[in-house]
């Protein structure tokens, strides 16, 4: 395209939540395409009425890559759903890697396992039922990898448990920091606010931890995710 063609589109194209979710649409359909399995997980945690608060489907090929490049073996995700993220990471370890998910709704663990074992990654797949808070002193470290995707309130707690089930080099992905931008109100009443905004002091502040923080905009409206890494 020349420049005065993009200079023209420019001035056509308006940045809208619409243009944003249109943006990250085409950039789902070219990076991630077609993919049965992880659409038939959203299909049947939409049957059973989950809320539609997945990770996007770039954000879940993200994790994956992420997974990936560290060569995680060992993962730990904190808040199953649907299992659709859980797929994304449990095809990142490979035949002979693990994930460990845990899901407090016994209703939504039932969907995940039969979506997970669907999807041909069953075998690496471990849901534990509870909430995190009882679930994690049961844990055995040892985490490449830890996915915090679960109530805001309790981000602190999960990430102390992250860097205590892991290692120097672990690495952690926690969801949602922009929350359409209110984290930036000192004033916010919001509790799942205020929990985000704490984990991302913890992050700051806490010396086990390394980060940063990326907003995203797209599907899931204008959110974000932080990066860390076990120091
Ligand atoms: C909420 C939780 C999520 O994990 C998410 O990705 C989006 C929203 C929520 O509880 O509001
Ligand atoms: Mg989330």
């Amino acid at each position: 395209m020349t420049r005065t063609t993009a200079g023209r589109l420019a001035d056509l194209m308006e940045s809208t939540p619409s243009a944003w979710s249109d943006a990250d649409a085409y950039l789902a359909d070219l990076l991630v395409g077609h993919d049965a399995a992880l659409e038939e997980a959203l299909a049947a945690q939409r049957e059973a009425g989950m809320p539609e608060i997945e990770v996007a489907p770039v954000a879940g090929k993200l994790l994956n890559l992420v997974a990936r490049i560290s060569g995680a073996r060992r993962v730990l995700e904190i808040g199953t759903l649907g299992g659709y993220s859980t797929i994304w990471l449990a095809r990142a370890v490979g035949p002979d890697g693990r994930v460990v998910t845990i899901e407090a709704e016994a209703d939504n663990a039932a969907i995940a396992r039969a979506s997970i074992d669907a999807a041909g990654v069953g075998d690496r797949v471990d849901i534990r039922v509870g909430r995190g808070a009882e679930v994690l002193p049961t844990l055995v470290g040892g985490f490449d990898l830890v996915f915090i995707d679960a109530d805001k309130e309790s981000n602190t707690i999960y990430l102390d448990w992250a860097a205590r089930l892991g290692r120097p080099g672990t690495v952690i992905v926690l969801d949602n920091i922009g929350r359409d931008g209110e984290i930036v109100r000192d004033d916010t009443t919001d509790s799942k606010v205020i929990g985000t905004r704490e984990g991302l002091r913890m992050l700051a502040e806490d010396p086990r931890f390394d980060a940063t923080a990326l907003q995203t905009v797209g599907l899931k409206g204008w959110d974000g995710f932080a990066l860390a890494v076990v120091v």
